[in-house]
């Protein structure tokens, strides 16, 4: 179906604004058009874009999380569609190649019903092929521009909610996984919060759990902090017990990658036992997402799919000079042989959950009636 994704530039930087590089871009080149993402793989050590010039490659790129995050997933959806239908690829094989790359985020199918939807509009209404593929490239772009505004919007939203449970600044966040610029159009959803505290001068310390086996809070979201000069501090995540009993922690927030309509929120592993021990201490556990998180159709936790990944992102730490194994390429850490529990994501129910933070406004307490609320009827398909 094409070319691997090839190496197009390379620069290594720790300082400047919190992405140097958006999460994802199309562009028309002479060949033809691409999708060119930030292989988040390769950070921090290096900011090296990936060329997508056909679906495979893209598949491969959301398996591999060189582009992870259920926002930004929705939108890698609806341009791989452009992009098969630009390269005269089947959209349908295309869309449904890219709807099971990854299960749990919910934003995956979505961005993908959005623009075959609109390729198919464009169609029973005459437009010949080139003309239905510019309408799927104009229904990625309208999606990244609300997710960009919803960010906006979240962030506002969220960090009115953190005034509001808290006045007068001086927060202490923990945050899990990445949430940032990285996963989304615009800033992100629960670092965008913590970024609009950070640039009215109210958070003290963002607490970064490091997110075994992937590490995407240690590589990610320090990555994003250091950039924009954030008070950051990053823990294995085993250390966030501690410094709850410590008292330094005023409040949680974190992403989802998909809400259910009772509220039960899938996000990466870890998250549970974060909302457990903010309920035990009394800190606000608090959500932020966009409203194309939510999945009403989803009736509750254990109706969420969820990604079970290979055992060799837990037995093995990779590092790029590191010597390799023949499983998973990196550093094996356990005896040859060994099983390993490696679920991507786990599930947090809506009794541990302050708030649900969208860019329609605060659902809280958490229910099916404040969410459906929030949320627009279903999307396309
Ligand atoms: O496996 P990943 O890195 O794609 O998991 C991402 C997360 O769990 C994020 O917290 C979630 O997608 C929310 S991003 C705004």
């Amino acid at each position: 179906m094409g070319d691997q994704c090839a190496l197009s530039s390379a620069n290594d930087s720790n300082s400047g604004p919190p992405v140097a590089v958006p999460a994802l871009r199309w562009e028309e080149l002479p060949e033809g058009p691409v999708l060119i993402l930030l292989d988040q793989t390769r950070l921090p050590a290096a900011e090296v874009e990936l060329v997508c010039t056909d679906v495979q490659t893209l598949v491969g790129a959301i398996r591999s999380l060189a582009v992870r995050g259920a926002p930004v997933l929705g939108l890698a959806g609806a341009y791989g569609v452009a992009l098969a239908a630009a390269r005269g690829f089947d959209v349908d094989d295309a869309a449904g190649l890219l709807a099971q790359a990854r299960p749990t985020a919910v934003n995956l199918g979505y961005g993908v019903r959005r623009a075959v939807s609109a390729h198919r509009r464009a169609l029973a209404s005459g437009a010949d092929a080139e003309q239905a593929a510019a309408a799927a490239l104009a229904e990625a772009r309208a999606l990244h521009a609300e997710d960009a505004e919803a960010s906006t919007r979240m962030a506002r939203h969220g960090l009115g909610l953190l005034e509001k449970l808290s006045p007068g600044g001086g927060y202490r966040v923990l945050t899990h996984c990445n949430t940032g610029a990285l996963v989304s159009g615009g800033e992100g959803t629960a670092l965008a919060v913590a970024l609009a505290a950070h640039r009215g001068g109210l958070l003290r310390r963002l607490w970064v759990d490091e997110t075994r086996p992937l590490l995407q809070g240690a590589r990610l979201t320090a990555y994003e902090a250091a950039r924009a000069g954030m008070a950051y501090t990053v823990l294995a995540d085993n250390a966030a017990g501690s410094l709850f009993a410590a008292g330094e922690v005023d409040a949680v927030l974190i992403g989802a990658d998909r809400i259910a309509a009772d509220g039960s929120t899938a996000n990466k592993v870890g998250s549970y036992p974060l909302a457990v021990l903010a309920h035990y201490h009394h800190v606000p556990f608090i959500v932020v997402a966009p409203t194309t998180t939510i999945d009403l159709d989803t009736p509750d936790g254990a109706s969420i799919d969820i990604e079970q990944r290979p055992g060799h992102e837990v037995t093995e730490i990779s590092f790029p000079q590191a010597p390799v194994s023949e499983a998973g390429g990196g550093m094996l850490v356990t005896p040859l042989g060994a099983q390993a529990y490696n679920p991507a994501f786990d599930v947090t129910p809506p009794e541990l959950i302050t708030a649900v933070v969208t860019e329609n406004g605060v659902a809280s307490p958490v229910s099916a009636a404040s969410l459906a609320a929030l949320s627009p009827p279903c999307g396309p398909g």
